[in-house]
C-alpha cells in the first residue's frame, strides 16, 4: 500500500464519517448473523444498522443483501461477509496442525490462497483466520486449528497464512480479510479446558504466546479477533493493555479487531463487568472494533455516547478501522461477486494441491523392521481395518462447513486401486465408530486380519471429538480401540497403525503392539490418495511433529522449550516405579524433576519424523565463537543421506542461553530447513542467527539479547545431540 492510496484512504474515510450519524456508525460496529430472505435483516440492512454478515456463504444471496448495503442504505457502505474458513473451503486441507507438521510454511500458503479463491467465489471476503494460538495442551480441543507448540514455527505460518489469504493485493477479487486470532493466550487454558482461564506471566506472554500474533500484524493482517479466555484477570475482550498498548501502539496495527461469538455480553459472566452497558464500555474502550453477532453494541453505546460516558470521538476511531478495511478491500469500487470469473471449487489442480499438503502432513512415528513402504509386488493379501479406513467425513476433521464430501478421496478408496489385481483384500470396520464400546466387530476385523499378510489399521478420532470445546481428560485412543488393536497385534502379522486425530494422543499403550506408525492428523479430502502413496512407497513421509507427544496425560505440559529447572532429571534417575524397593528411604530415587510413573521424555519429541531413509548429522561449525552484540553468527553442520532411498531432512537449528536475567528454555527453535538428499549424499546446511533471533523479553518486558554463553544445536528434532557454543561478549 503505498502513501498516497493511505491518504486517499484515510481522506475517504473521513468523508464518510463526517455524513454518518451515531445510529449508522454502530451500524459499522455490529457483525450480524441471519438468513438472506428475513425481512428483519434486509431492514436493518437498508437502514444501515449492519456492517458485516456472519456464516452465510451463498454468493447471490450476499450480493442481493448488498445490493441493499449498497443502493439502498442511505451512505451506501458495502457489507462484510465473514466465514470461517479455517483448512479450505470446499476442498479441504489438512487440519492447521496438520498443516504445521509439513514444516512447509510455503505449501500452508498456497493452501490458504486456494481456499481464499474457492471462499470469494461464494461470496465470502473475510475469513476468522489463522488461528494463531501456541498451545502445550494436547487435551485443548483446539490444539487442532493451531499451529502447535512453538513459537518460532507458528510465526513462519502466520506471516504464510496472512499472504495465503490476502494474496499480494487484498483489492483482487480472490483476496479475503484474513483475521489473526485468537488475541491472546488463548492456548494456555487451564487443564486444556475450552474457554477456561489463563495465567500467563507477561515475559512469557511476548515470549511464546504473542510472536505469532506480531508476525501476522507484521504480514498486514487486516483483522484481529479477540479471544474468549480470560487472561490473568482481564478477560482478553476487555483488556485494554493487550488491543491498545500491545497490538496497537506498540505494533502499529492498522487494521480492526472483531470481538468473538458475543464474548462482549460474557465480559459480565467472567465477572469483569456487572452489566452489558459496562461490558460495552470496557470493550469499546479497550479496542474492540466490531461486535460478533451480539448486540450490546448497538443496544448500549447510543446512551453511553449520550451520557457522556463513551465520547462519541471514540466511536469514529473504531469505526474509521472498520472503514479502512473496506476500502483496502476495494469493496467500495466492487462490492460483488462475480463468481463466474474465479476458478471453479474442488478443480483438479486444487486437489492436487490438497494431496501434496496431506502428503506432508503425514508424520511416520515408528517403522520397526522396516515394514513400511509396503511392496504391493510381494504381498499377496492386506487387510484393512478400522473406522477411519473409509469414512469421507471422519478425515475432514474440525471446521468444515462448506466441505464437498463428494470430493472426498478415502483410504480404502485408494488403497483398493492399488491392489487391484495385484492382491487381495480383506476389510473389516472393528468397531463402529472410534468411540463405540462394541465388540461385535472384532471377530469379523480378526478375521480379515488372519486371512492377510499384513494388516493396515486406521483408528484414532473422529473429527467431533477435536475442535472448539471438543476437548479431552483422557487423550489415549477413545472406545476400545486399543483392545481392538492388541487383539490384532496377537496374531502376529506386521501390523501398521495409521492414526487420525485432531491432537497428539497417548500412544504408550499401543506403541510396541504395532510394527509402524503413520500419524495423519485429519489430511482433508484427499487423505486416502495421500496415505496410499506413503504407505506404498510412491512418495516418503517428510512430516515432523509441530508438538510433542506425551507418554501420559499427566506429563502434560511437556514441551521442548521447558525450563531446565533446579534439579534437572538424567535418564539413570528414573527408576521404573515397580522395582523401587520396599519401604525405601525418601531420598533413595534422588531429587530430580520427573514423574515416577513417566519419567521426563515424551514419547515422540518435537521436530521428531522418521523417512524411508536415515539422516546422520556431522562437523557442526560456527563462524565464531566470540560473536561481538549485534553481529551475526553463522551455525551449519553437514548431513548425509545414508539410506538406499532420496528423502527430505527437516533440519533444525536449536539454541539454548545458557544465563539470563529471566531464565531461558532448555532449546528453541531458531531455523529449520527443508533439504532434499539423494542416497549418499552430503550437504553442508548452514543458519544465520542474529542479535534479534537471541534476544527475549525480560521481566520488565524490554526485548534483550544479554551477553554470555550459548549452546547450538543442529539435528534432525528437537533431541539433536550435534552441538556446538558460541559467546556474546
Ligand atoms: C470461535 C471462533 C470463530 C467464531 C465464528 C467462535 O465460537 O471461537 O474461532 O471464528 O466462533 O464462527
Amino acid at each position: 500500500m503505498t502513501d498516497v492510496s493511505t491518504h486517499c484512504e484515510n481522506d475517504r474515510v473521513a468523508e464518510l464519517l463526517a455524513e454518518m450519524t451515531l445510529a449508522e456508525k454502530i451500524g459499522q460496529m455490529s457483525q450480524v448473523c441471519g438468513e438472506p430472505d428475513s425481512e428483519r435483516l434486509q431492514a436493518a440492512i437498508a437502514a444501515g444498522q449492519v456492517g458485516a454478515l456472519i456464516n452465510l456463504v451463498d454468493a447471490e444471496a450476499i450480493n442481493q443483501l448488498q445490493t441493499i448495503a449498497v443502493e439502498k442504505s442511505r451512505l451506501g457502505i458495502p457489507l462484510l461477509a465473514g466465514r470461517d474458513v479455517i483448512h479450505g473451503f470446499r476442498t479441504i486441507f489438512p487440519i492447521p496442525l496438520g498443516q504445521a507438521a509439513s514444516w512447509n510454511p510455503e505449501l500452508a500458503r498456497q493452501c490458504a490462497r486456494v481456499a481464499a479463491i474457492e471462499a470469494a467465489a461464494h461470496g465470502v471476503n473475510w475469513t476468522f483466520a489463522p488461528m494463531l494460538d501456541v498451545t502445550r495442551d494436547p487435551r485443548w480441543g483446539r490444539i487442532a486449528e493451531s499451529p502447535g507448540e512453538d513459537p518460532y514455527l507458528a510465526s513462519q505460518f502466520a506471516t504464510a497464512l496472512v499472504h495465503g489469504y490476502q494474496g499480494d493485493d487484498l483489492g483482487a477479487a480472490d483476496a479475503i480479510v484474513a483475521c489473526a486470532k485468537h488475541f491472546a493466550g488463548y492456548g494456555a487454558c487451564e487443564a486444556g479446558r475450552d474457554y477456561a482461564a489463563t495465567f500467563i506471566p507477561e515475559n512469557e506472554l511476548f515470549n511464546v504466546y504473542l510472536p505469532s500474533f506480531q508476525a501476522a500484524v507484521d504480514a498486514g493482517v487486516a483483522t484481529v479477533m479477540t479471544s474468549f479466555s480470560d487472561l490473568n484477570g482481564v478477560p482478553a475482550t476487555g483488556n485494554d493493555w493487550l488491543m491498545r498498548d500491545v497490538l496497537r501502539e506498540q505494533w502499529g496495527f492498522s487494521g480492526f479487531v472483531v470481538s468473538d461469538w458475543r464474548s462482549i455480553p460474557q465480559l459480565s459472566i467472567h465477572g469483569l463487568t456487572a452489566d452489558d452497558r459496562q461490558s460495552a464500555v470496557a470493550a469499546a474502550r479497550a479496542g474492540v472494533n466490531m461486535e460478533m453477532t451480539s448486540a450490546v453494541y448497538r443496544n448500549q453505546l447510543p446512551a453511553l455516547v449520550e451520557a457522556g460516558e463513551l465520547d462519541e470521538a471514540a466511536i469514529d476511531e473504531l469505526v474509521a478501522a472498520i472503514l479502512r478495511i473496506k476500502f483496502r478491500l476495494g469493496l467500495f469500487d466492487q462490492p460483488y461477486t462475480r463468481p463466474a470469473d474465479l476458478p471453479k471449487a474442488g478443480n483438479a489442480q486444487f486437489l492436487d494441491l490438497a494431496k501434496q499438503a496431506a502428503l506432508e502432513s503425514l508424520v511416520l512415528l515408528r517403522n520397526e523392521r522396516q515394514v513400511l513402504p509396503v511392496d504391493a509386488q510381494t504381498i499377496s493379501s492386506l487387510a484393512v481395518i478400522g473406522p477411519l479406513a473409509d469414512d469421507a467425513h471422519e478425515q475432514l476433521g474440525t471446521w468444515v462447513f462448506d466441505a464437498d464430501p463428494d470430493l472426498c478421496q478415502t483410504p480404502l478408496s485408494a488403497i483398493s486401486r492399488i491392489a487391484a489385481e495385484r492382491f487381495s483384500l480383506h476389510v473389516a470396520r472393528g468397531v463402529e465408530t472410534t468411540r463405540s464400546l462394541g465388540r461385535d466387530g472384532f471377530d469379523q476385523a480378526l478375521d480379515a486380519a488372519k486371512k492377510s499378510d499384513l494388516v493396515l489399521m486406521f483408528v484414532g478420532e473422529e473429527s467431533i471429538l477435536s475442535g472448539e470445546a471438543h476437548c479431552r481428560a483422557d487423550i489415549n485412543l477413545p472406545g476400545v480401540q486399543e483392545e481392538l488393536v492388541r487383539a490384532v497385534a496377537q496374531l502376529g502379522k506386521p501390523l501398521v497403525l495409521i492414526i487420525m486425530a485432531g491432537r497428539p494422543l497417548t500412544l504408550s499403550n499401543v506403541v510396541e503392539h504395532c510394527d509402524a506408525i503413520l500419524y495423519a492428523w485429519h489430511p482433508g479430502t484427499m487423505a486416502g490418495p495421500a496415505i496410499a502413496d506413503v504407505l506404498f512407497g510412491a512418495r516418503s513421509p517428510v512430516g515432523r511433529l509441530p508438538v510433542t507427544f506425551p507418554r501420559a496425560v499427566g506429563q502434560i505440559p511437556i514441551y521442548h522449550a521447558a525450563r531446565n529447572t533446579g534439579k534437572p532429571p538424567r535418564p539413570e534417575d528414573v527408576i521404573p516405579l515397580e522395582e523401587i524397593p520396599a519401604r525405601s528411604p525418601q531420598t533413595s530415587v534422588g531429587n530430580t524433576s520427573y514423574h515416577l510413573d513417566a519419567g521426563f521424555t515424551p514419547l515422540f519429541a518435537f521436530g521428531f519424523g522418521l523417512t524411508y531413509t536415515r539422516f546422520t548429522y556431522a562437523n557442526i561449525h560456527v563462524s565464531s565463537a566470540r560473536v561481538p552484540p549485534g553481529a551475526t553468527v553463522e551455525i551449519s553442520a553437514e548431513v548425509t543421506n545414508q539410506g538406499q532411498r532420496a528423502g527430505l531432512e527437516v533440519v533444525q537449528l536449536y539454541v539454548r542461553d545458557l544465563v539470563g536475567s529471566v531464565t531461558r528454555p532448555v532449546r528453541e527453535l531458531k531455523g529449520f530447513r527443508r533439504v532434499r538428499l539423494e542416497p549418499g549424499e552430503t550437504k553442508r546446511v548452514s543458519f544465520e542467527l542474529t542479535s534479534e533471533s537471541l534476544a527475549f523479553f525480560d521481566r520488565q518486558l524490554r526485548r534483550v539479547t544479554e551477553p554470555g554463553q550459548f549452546h547450538a544445536w543442529i539435528g534432525g528434532n528437537s533431541q539433536a545431540s550435534l552441538r556446538t557454543e558460541f559467546e556474546v561478549a
